[in-house]
Formats: structure tokens, sequence, C-alpha cells
């Protein structure tokens, strides 16, 4: 029987297999949305956001025993909003649903924080994974990382609207 997938807070001590999960998940994107150039600059960003993150008490990991199968999570936008960041599976488990588990955890907490709206600054190559969430594309925009700029969707889902989808 497979192991069954649950969802832990990540403490700063996660960092490290975190960032190794991470760097696993952006080597297996096929070039296409992004070049080689842009998923290794991607690759190779500085930790400091994630850090926060992990800091926060709002970063996720989803674990099959003592195997982590995927992470994300998110912080309050300037507004109304929640913004989600640094969403990734491992490329052993992408398929089975640990995204979308992911991503419904983080939208049940912004609920529970009164929170309406939520956006997320999407990799091109996983916008038709938050389309299938319910995601809207807003704009493209690019981040500015050491070695160049990336492009970026941001998409947004109204949590009213998940709610429903997912009832
Ligand atoms: C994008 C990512 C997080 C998706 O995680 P996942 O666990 O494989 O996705 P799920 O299994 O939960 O997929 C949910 C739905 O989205 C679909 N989907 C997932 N990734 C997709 C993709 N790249 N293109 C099209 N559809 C996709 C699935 O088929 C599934 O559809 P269904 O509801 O019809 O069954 C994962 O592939 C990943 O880590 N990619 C590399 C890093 C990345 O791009 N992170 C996002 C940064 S914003």
């Amino acid at each position: 029987m497979p192991t069954a997938i649950r969802l832990i807070e990540a403490k700063p001590s996660d960092l490290p297999r975190v960032l190794e999960m991470a760097r696993r998940a952006i080597d297996a994107i096929r070039p296409g949305a992004y070049t080689a150039r842009e998923l290794a600059i991607w690759r190779e960003r500085p930790a400091g956001q994630l850090e926060e993150l992990l800091a926060s008490g709002r970063y996720h990991l989803a674990m099959a025993g003592p195997l982590l199968l995927g992470s994300a999570g998110w912080k309050p936008g300037k507004d109304v909003d929640g913004i989600v960041r640094a969403v990734f599976v491992a490329p052993e488990a992408q398929g089975r649903r640990v995204g979308a588990r992911l991503i419904g955890a983080i939208e049940d907490e912004m609920r529970e924080a009164g929170l309406p709206l939520s956006r997320i600054p999407a990799a091109l190559c996983a916008r038709r994974f938050y389309e299938k969430l319910g995601y809207a594309c807003e704009r493209v925009e690019y981040g500015e990382l050491p070695g160049g700029k990336i492009p970026f969707v941001w998409m947004s889902c109204m949590l009213g609207a998940a709610q429903r989808r997912a009832a």
C-alpha cells in the first residue's frame, strides 16, 4: 500500500532538503517556456526568500514517510491578497496531485486569514497547472535575478470560487 501523504509545517532547518528538491524539480523542466540559461538562473537564485518563508510558519512540506515530495508557502500581499510562493514537487512525485494539495492547503489558510484573493507569480511552465486549479493570467513581468531577468506570469484566483470548485 502506498504511504499516505501528509502536509507538515516547515522549519528553518529544512532549508537544505527543500533547496535540493527544488533544484531537482527545476532540472526536470524541459526547455520550452524557458531557455536553458533562464532555467539555470532560476535554479541558482539566492535562497533568501525561501529562508524567510521557512521562518514564517507559512511554508509546508508534503511528506510520504521520511520522503519530501513537495513544498509550497505563502505570504500576505499588499492588499486583500495572499501571495503563493516557492511551489515545487519532486520529479518522481509529479502528476500525483501533490501540487494541487499544497495549493489547496495554502488557499484554506488564506481564507482563515480573511483574504479573498490568492495571487501567484507563476513560472511560465506552470501556467497550465494553475489554470487547472482555477487561476487566470493577469500579466507577464520580468524578475531581476543575479545572472539576468526571467519572465513570469501573475495569476490570480478568488478564493470563494476555489471553495466552490473543491466542493
Ligand atoms: C508545477 C508543479 C508544482 C505541479 O505539481 P504536480 O504535483 O505535478 O501537479 P498535480 O499532480 O497536482 O496536477 C494538478 C493538475 O494540473 C495538471 N498539471 C500539472 N502540471 C502541469 C503542467 N506542467 N502542464 C499542464 N498541466 C499540468 C495535472 O495534470 C493535474 O490535472 P488534472 O486535475 O486534470 O488531473 C510541478 O510540476 C513542479 O514542481 N514543476 C517544476 C517547478 C515549477 O514550475 N514550480 C512552479 C513555480 S510557480
